[in-house]
C-alpha cells in the first residue's frame, strides 16, 4: 500500500498566512499539519509516500520534509501546478502507484485517530475504494456520502445545497488503482474541478463497491483560521508537558507546557497549560500565556497576554493589549502605540490581514 498526500491548492481562505508558505506548512501545536498526515500513514504501515504540490510553496514543503529519511520514509514529489481538482491531483500521481493500492490524505487534515483502522478494514475486504465519514452540521461545506442503515455507500456528492444526510466525507480516502480509469472519464465540476467525490461516485455506477466508516475521534480541515485554532487546542490537549529549555525559577507554571530546546522563559512569567513554546522562543517577565497557545520558534514575547492563539514563528510581541483567538504569521511584529503621538493605532498590514481593534 503506498500513500498519497495532496499539498497542492492556493490556501487562499488562509491568506494571508498563505501569501509566504503553503498552508500544509501552517503550525499546529508547533508542528507543520502535512507532518500528521506522515506520522498517520507511517503508522498504518506505508513507507513510501508521494507528495503531490501545486506552484505556491513548491520549494518550502521539499526542504522542509526531503526524501523521507528524517522519518523512516520514502518520500517521492510530483508536480501538479494549478490546483485543477483533487482527482486531477491524484492523476498525477498514476505513475508513481504503479499499480498497487493507496491512501490518499488531504494535506491540511489532521485527526485524532489515525487511519489504521480504514486501512484494516479496506484491506480485508473487496473494494475499489474505501472512504472516512463524519458527522457533520454543515455538511453544505464538504462532499457528503448517502450510506444506508447497514453502511453500504448509495451515492457521493460534493458541497450540495441540499445534502442528503450530514456525513461529510474527511479527507481521507483508500483506492484500488481503478480510480485512475474513472478519473480519465471525468468532467470538470460548476467549480472547475475534476472532482474526487465524483470519481468515487463513477465507481459506484459502475457497480464497484465502497467501503465507508465513520470515524469516531475529532477531525479537523485546516482550510481556515477558526481551524486552525481549533486543531491547535484538539492537539494541545495532549501536551506532555516536556521541558528541553530552560524555564527560570520564579515562572510560574500550570498545566502541561511544551518547551523546546534554546527556549527559555523568564522569572516572572505567567504559562497556564496547554501551551506549546518552540525552539529559541523568549517569553519574558510580566508575560501571561494563557491556554491553548502555541508560540513558533525564534518568537520573542514581552509584557504581552495572550491566548488561544498561533504565533507562526520569528515573531515579536511587546504589547499590554490582550491578544486572544488569533493566528499571527511568521515574522509579525506587535508593537505597543502607547508613548507614540498623535494617540492611535500604527499597522503596516498586508493583503488580504484581519485586525479587530
Ligand atoms: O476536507 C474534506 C473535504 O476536502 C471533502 O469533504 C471534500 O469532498 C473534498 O473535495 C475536499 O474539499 P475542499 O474544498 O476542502 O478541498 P481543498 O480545495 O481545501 O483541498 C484539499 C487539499 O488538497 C489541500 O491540502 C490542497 C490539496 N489540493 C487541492 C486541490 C483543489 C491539491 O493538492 N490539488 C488541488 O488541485
Amino acid at each position: 500500500m503506498k500513500g498519497l498526500i495532496l499539498a497542492g491548492g492556493t490556501g487562499s481562505r488562509l491568506r494571508p498566512i498563505t501569501h509566504t508558505g503553503p498552508k500544509q506548512l501552517v503550525p499546529v501545536a508547533n508542528r507543520p499539519v502535512i507532518e500528521y498526515a506522515i506520522e498517520d500513514l507511517k503508522e498504518a504501515g506505508v513507507t513510501e509516500i508521494g507528495i503531490v504540490l501545486g506552484n505556491l510553496g513548491r520549494e518550502a514543503i521539499q526542504e522542509y520534509l526531503g526524501d523521507g529519511s528524517d522519518y523512516g520514509l520514502e518520500i517521492t514529489y510530483i508536480i501538479q501546478g494549478n490546483p485543477l481538482g483533487l482527482a486531477h491531483a491524484a492523476g498525477c500521481a498514476e505513475e508513481f502507484i504503479d499499480g498497487e493500492n493507496f491512501v490518499m490524505y488531504l494535506g491540511d487534515n489532521i485527526l485524532e485517530g489515525g487511519i489504521t483502522e480504514l486501512v484494516e478494514s479496506f484491506q480485508a475486504g473487496n473494494h475499489s475504494a474505501g472512504i472516512a465519514l463524519q458527522h457533520v452540521e454543515d455538511p453544505q461545506q464538504f462532499g457528503v456520502a448517502d450510506v444506508d442503515t447497514e453502511g453500504t455507500v448509495r451515492a457521493l456528492v460534493e458541497k450540495p445545497d441540499d445534502p442528503p444526510s450530514d456525513l461529510a466525507l474527511i479527507g481521507i480516502y483508500v483506492f484500488s488503482p481503478t480510480i485512475f480509469d474513472a478519473i480519465e472519464a471525468l468532467e470538470p465540476s460548476w467549480r472547475g474541478e475534476l472532482e474526487i467525490t465524483d470519481a468515487i461516485q463513477s465507481l459506484l455506477d459502475d457497480g464497484h463497491s465502497i467501503d465507508s466508516a465513520v470515524v469516531e475521534g475529532w477531525w479537523k480541515d485546516t482550510g481556515k483560521p477558526e481551524d486552525v485554532l481549533d486543531a491547535n487546542r484538539l492537539v494541545l490537549e495532549d501536551t506532555t508537558g516536556a521541558v528541553d529549555g530552560t524555564v527560570e525559577d520564579g515562572t510560574e507554571i500550570t498545566g502541561n507546557v511544551d518547551v523546546a530546546e534554546g527556549a527559555t522563559l523568564e522569572a516572572g512569567a505567567v504559562i497556564r497549560g496547554p501551551v506549546s513554546i518552540g525552539e529559541d522562543v523568549r517569553i519574558t517577565a510580566d508575560t501571561y500565556l494563557g491556554p491553548y497557545t502555541s508560540i513558533g520558534d525564534g518568537s520573542t514575547i514581552e509584557n504581552a497576554h495572550i491566548e488561544n492563539t498561533v504565533v507562526v514563528g520569528e515573531a515579536t510581541i511587546r504589547t499590554n493589549v490582550k491578544i486572544v483567538d488569533s493566528l499571527i504569521g511568521e515574522g509579525a511584529t506587535i508593537d505597543t502605540a502607547e508613548d507614540l503621538l498623535p494617540e492611535g493605532k500604527r499597522l503596516v498590514i498586508g493583503e488580504n490581514s484581519q485586525l479587530k481593534l
